[in-house]
């Protein structure tokens, strides 16, 4: 292949743009490839390169990059009617109406720009409602760039993970692993009347994927129940992915106070929403205390790209077509794990999969493991060596995804997300000659 447009695009773009790139996962090595257009389930390069597109933007292109007739017909209207005005409109109505009827936990929502503002505004609203200061979160767990959940460490023992964020906030973020139920027991012993929240993925799908264990979500609930406190489900990737239109709660069967969506339900433009019990999210300015604002939220264009998206998901088989070719990606998987490196794991549900380069495993597959992604069942045999929480998946060969795998599937033409950790997405674009050329691809690079 040749990126020669790439590099000479990457050269300029480190002299105007931090690291060459405006959000950091980008910036692959040695050099980003620039994006000229989409075209179904491919991108196409500055070069002409043609790609298989499992990034789908980090998740919002549930369609993939050719929307339909309706989505693009709301979006040109919306766009030539003049972009936005700073007073409501009948849009933003439907699609929170659209959102209310499907999420279980979901009676009235706020819309906001981003999956970082969203998890911003329900943490101070968690606070604001509750009286508390405290926060949860699952260690390596990932709500976005803000301060209160950028944070390392253990228990009460956490600190800023990045420099510019006051030791002050972590004081605030307390950490538990994910899938540990005894933690969480623990934490709530010693801090349970100071916890406002607990914050969680219901799958860690930015840090993993990691499936919950059995029990675990339920759990979660108890805890929060019985301590006041509330629990929160950042489903800004799970929103509208996993388990279709009732979101991945619906799919576990576990209903949190508050929700935290993002990516799908923007149809491809900026979004973030809070969601959640009337009583709680009605404490969000004007009708309550709590503050929050935003120039940009409900802006029409995106509420018009959403609506539309939705409405089209609801009215075909797209979540049929995208979970069964998700299935086929991850079985398939399974089978080149089993052969070629017994000791990765295979994770991911629906249109979510990845392969962990996890250190350890059974030598031969037995009989008895989960089929199409780690379901953390503990009859299967790989269950003592599939990450459990995020440290677990940080252990993983990093170095060996990035700079051999990564790069080794770019140049069959395969795009996978760059660092081993985020989710990779199946869309409605994508066939299933697409999976089996995508397995032949695995097949080559391991
Ligand atoms: C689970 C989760 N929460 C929050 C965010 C932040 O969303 P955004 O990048 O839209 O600010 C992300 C981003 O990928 C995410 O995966």
């Amino acid at each position: 292949m040749n990126h020669e447009q790439s590099q000479s695009l990457y050269d300029r773009a480190l002299s105007v743009l931090a690291g060459g790139v405006n959000s950091s996962v980008r910036a692959t090595r040695p050099y980003p490839f620039f994006v000229e257009r989409g075209d179904g389930g491919h991108v196409i390069d500055a070069d002409g390169n043609r790609y298989l597109d499992y990034v789908m933007g980090y998740g919002p292109l549930l369609l993939g990059h050719d929307l339909p007739q309706q989505v693009t017909a709301a979006v040109q209207q919306r766009a030539s009617e003049g972009p936005m005005y700073g007073a409501p409109t009948e849009v933003e109505v439907e699609l929170a109406e659209f959102v209310c009827r499907h999420v279980p936990s979901v009676e009235m929502l706020r819309f906001v720009n981003s999956g970082t503002e969203a998890t911003v505004s329900a943490v101070r609203l968690a606070r604001g409602y509750t009286g508390r200061e405290k926060i949860v979160v699952m260690q390596g767990g990932y709500h976005g760039a803000q301060e209160s959940t950028l944070v390392e460490g253990e228990g009460d023992h956490t600190h800023p993970s990045s420099p510019g964020i006051p030791e002050s906030f972590a004081e605030h973020t307390l950490t538990v692993p994910f899938n540990d139920e005894d933690a969480i027991h623990e934490l709530f012993e010693t801090h349970g009347e100071e916890i406002a929240a607990v914050l969680t993925e219901p799958i860690l799908g930015n840090y993993g994927i990691v499936h919950p264990v059995d029990g675990y979500l339920e759990t979660l609930r108890e805890v929060t129940d019985e301590h006041g406190a509330l629990l929160i489900f950042d489903e800004v990737i799970t929103g509208f992915r996993v388990g279709g239109l009732q979101c991945a709660q619906g799919k576990f069967g576990v209903t949190p106070d508050l929700t935290t969506l993002a990516k799908v339900i923007g149809g491809g433009f900026p979004i973030g929403a809070i969601g959640g019990r009337a009583e709680i999210v009605e404490e969000f300015t004007p009708a309550g205390d709590v503050f929050q604002s935003g120039t940009f939220s409900g802006h029409p264009v995106t509420m018009a790209a959403g609506l539309e998206t939705l409405r089209y998901a609801a009215a075909n088989d797209v979540y049929d077509h995208i979970n069964e070719l998700g299935r086929q990606l991850r079985s398939g998987l399974t089978d080149i794990v089993a052969d070629q490196a017994p000791e990765y794991t295979v994770v991911g549900t629906d249109s979510m999969f990845k392969m962990i380069f996890t250190r350890e495993g059974p030598s031969s597959p037995g009989a008895d493991h989960c089929e199409a992604g780690c379901r953390q069942r503990p009859a299967c045999d790989r269950y003592e060596h599939c990450p459990k929480h995020g440290t677990d998946v940080r252990q993983a060969d990093t170095e060996r995804w990035e700079r051999l795998f990564w790069p080794a599937m770019k140049e069959q033409g395969v795009f996978l997300t760059a660092n081993q950790f985020e989710s990779q997405f199946v869309c409605d674009a994508h066939t299933r000659e697409d999976v089996e050329e995508t397995l032949e691809a695995y097949k080559a690079a391991l």
